[in-house]
């Protein structure tokens, strides 16, 4: 880089009221590097938003889509390389192996530098870098934090403002010396004078890097979702981990909700499932049926940071949780008025959609939208489509098609949603998706038992991440993709803030098991879900007041059938029974399972968890 004459100052276009030199010599450092025909700083405005989807419209990299069925909103579709997080492509490179532990790629931090340097010089020529300043949560709380994301893609700016709190208040938090996270993206699609721009820019070798040493990130390669927008799963999971262990607190992939009950008692919950197994679903949950008066709200769909405070309240510590994000990007696939009608509802404008197809008058579908089938529509790769194609098992919307909306889109938004305090969580719940095993639901005994369920979760993979789906991996606490240092470690941290909270005689949240996936032997889910999910939160919400039943099992507490609220759904003993029951031989092959990541994960794997197996199978045999 010492070869490279610096970007020329006066070329950075620096807006004056910028005083914070760390950030403007890394800005000139990062220019010089991938030489940008310009630069552009942010200042999150309504007019500048509108300004970028403009030009991708005029670029073709967008649609607008008809106003009189969606008002100010755009569908895109990205290349056909570019439709998921790349596990394989995402890398922690601390300096040593086992920092970064048998669950995550890891480079030598120093030969990552070489390669990261290399590809990203001069990948900017032809385009402009933007300069993105964003929070983390609401600006100046206590539990927030800033990130810069230089990038060369438009879309991703103008996602980064809907998703995070992104402007030029940003900069103003950032005076003369605040930390920020440097995070530095290019699609690594340089162009020539005169060469027409790719509808979707992006490198079929993909590189998503963090240096927790210096808590920075490199994206390049992709300009779509986790992968690009760096707030996201980069920052806000993997270094905040990292963070989060350093400092006490924890960063994880877990939607937060609100419940207020018909006496007006309100409960705040934390659930983690793996990507694409239903959060933003029960984040936004309507309760059916049966359960007039309770209402459900949404304070995060996707991730939360937890910190553990005394209450004023109370006078008694409890864990506080934020949303450190201001938007939804979700799966679209699915999503209907019947399964997700607020969903449906926070996307009548506003919004951009990625990947899902075009109907013939200029609105947006995807498959389980309506039950009937459009006539014709431009299928998410600008192709033809007809009801024949649905018939040869062709889809309209990739699986992992997604839209972003703000946060505020949501009718049921939590008013505590923008609470610089965040809110007191009463539960967590931990969750995957599995035709078989695991029961609908189980209370842990306690704290340690709770961290095991959590620890040994496993999942069937979805489109969310590329690869192959619909094979049962183990997810740990749903986070294998975004746990920024060894797992093993990862549950030590876990089992230390449980610890340290009953030292100070801390509320514990109690914890859960679900899953809301079982199938018969057709095939058929056998839970109803979504809506109905409200069956089994209640039950939980009872335990945590004391009111509702359980009967002790060999993972721990669960109901039985009269425990649950049935009003307004018809589903029998007979049925309950196939959802809850435990089969003590699957349980003995699951155990073998469980037996496995362990022996993965055996360097530092906390011992209180092998001994709490060790009791499970004793209580199994
Ligand atoms: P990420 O944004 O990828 O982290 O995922 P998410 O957990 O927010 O996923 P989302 O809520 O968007 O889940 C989408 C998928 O889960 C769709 O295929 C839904 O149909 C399915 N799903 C959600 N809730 C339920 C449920 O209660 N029962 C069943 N059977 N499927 C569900
Ligand atoms: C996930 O995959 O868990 C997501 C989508 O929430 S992405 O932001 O692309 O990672
Ligand atoms: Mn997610």
């Amino acid at each position: 880089m010492n070869q490279q004459t610096s970007y020329e100052l006066s070329k950075l276009n620096t807006p004056t009221s910028i005083k914070n030199q760390n950030l403007i010599n890394w800005v000139r450092e990062i220019a010089t590097l991938t030489q940008p025909d310009q630069v552009y700083w942010c200042d999150g405005t309504v007019a500048e938003y509108d300004r970028l989807c403009q030009q991708m419209v005029s670029s073709g990299m967008m649609k607008k889509l008809n106003p009189a069925k969606r008002k100010n909103s755009y569908i895109a579709n990205s290349d056909p390389s570019d439709v998921a997080r790349v596990e394989d492509r995402t890398f922690i490179c601390w300096e040593k192996k086992e920092q970064a532990g048998p669950t995550n790629n890891w480079i030598d931090p120093v030969e990552m530098r070489k390669t990261m340097t290399g590809l990203m010089a001069g990948a900017m020529r032809g385009r402009t870098m933007y300069v993105v300043p964003y929070s983390m949560g609401p600006l100046g709380s206590p539990i927030a934090h800033i990130g810069v994301e230089l990038t060369d893609s438009p879309f991703v700016v103008v996602n980064m403002k809907l998703m995070t709190r992104m402007g030029k208040e940003v900069f103003d938090l950032l005076g003369t010396n605040a930390e920020f996270v440097p995070c530095i993206h290019s699609v690594g699609k340089p162009l020539e004078p005169n060469e027409k721009d790719v509808l979707w820019p992006c490198q079929p070798t993909k590189y998503i890097v963090h240096y927790p040493e210096t808590r920075e990130i490199w994206s390049y390669g992709s300009g779509y979702g986790g992968n690009a927008l760096l707030g996201k799963k980069c920052f806000a999971l993997r270094i905040a981990s990292i963070m989060g262990r350093a400092q006490g607190w924890l960063a994880e992939h877990m939607l937060i909700l609100g419940v207020t009950s018909p006496e007006g008692r309100k409960f705040h919950v934390a659930a983690a499932f793996p990507s694409a197994c239903g959060k933003t679903n029960f984040a936004m949950l309507i309760p059916p049926a049966g359960f007039d008066g309770w209402k459900v709200t949404t304070i995060g769909d996707d991730i939360a940071w937890i910190k553990p405070r005394v209450d004023p309240k109370t006078g008694k510590t409890h864990l506080f949780a934020i949303n450190p994000e201001a938007g939804l990007f979700g799966v679209a696939p699915g999503t209907n008025t019947i399964t997700n009608p607020n969903c449906m509802a926070s996307l009548h404008e506003n919004a951009i959609f990625t990947n899902v197809a075009l109907t013939d008058d200029g609105d947006v579908w995807w498959e389980g939208m309506t039950k009937e089938i459009p006539k014709h529509l431009i299928d998410w790769q600008g192709n033809d489509w007809t009801p024949a194609d649905a018939a040869a098992g062709k889809k309209a919307a990739h699986p992992n098609a997604r839209f972003t909306v703000a946060a505020i889109n949501n009718p049921a938004v939590d008013p505590e949603w923008d609470n610089p305090e965040g809110v007191a969580i009463d539960a967590f719940i931990f969750g995957g998706r599995r035709s078989t095993t695991v029961p609908l639901v189980t209370e842990a005994r306690n704290w340690v038992e709770g961290v095991y369920m959590a620890a040994t979760q496993g999942s069937e993979t979805t489109a969310a991440a590329t690869g192959q789906v619909g094979v049962v991996r183990r997810d740990p606490f749903a986070m294998l993709p975004f746990a920024g240092y060894n797992m093993s470690e990862y549950f030590q941290h876990w089992l230390d803030i449980g610890a340290q909270l009953e030292s100070k005689q801390a509320v514990l949240p109690k914890i859960y098991c679900v899953n809301w996936f079982r199938k018969n032997d057709q095939g058929q889910f056998v839970w109803p879900g979504y809506g109905e999910n409200m069956r089994v939160l209640a039950w939980m919400l009872g335990r945590v007041q004391g009111s509702a039943q359980a009967v002790e099992n060999v993972f721990g507490y669960s109901p039985s059938y009269q425990d649950l609220n049935w009003d307004g759904m018809p589903f029998t003993q007979e049925q309950f029974n196939q959802v809850i029951s435990v089969d003590n031989a699957s349980w003995r092959e699951e155990l073998k399972l469980h037996d496995e990541l362990f022996t993965q994960l055996s360097h530092g794997l906390p011992k209180v968890l092998t001994a709490t197996k060790t009791q499970l199978e004793s209580r199994l045999a």
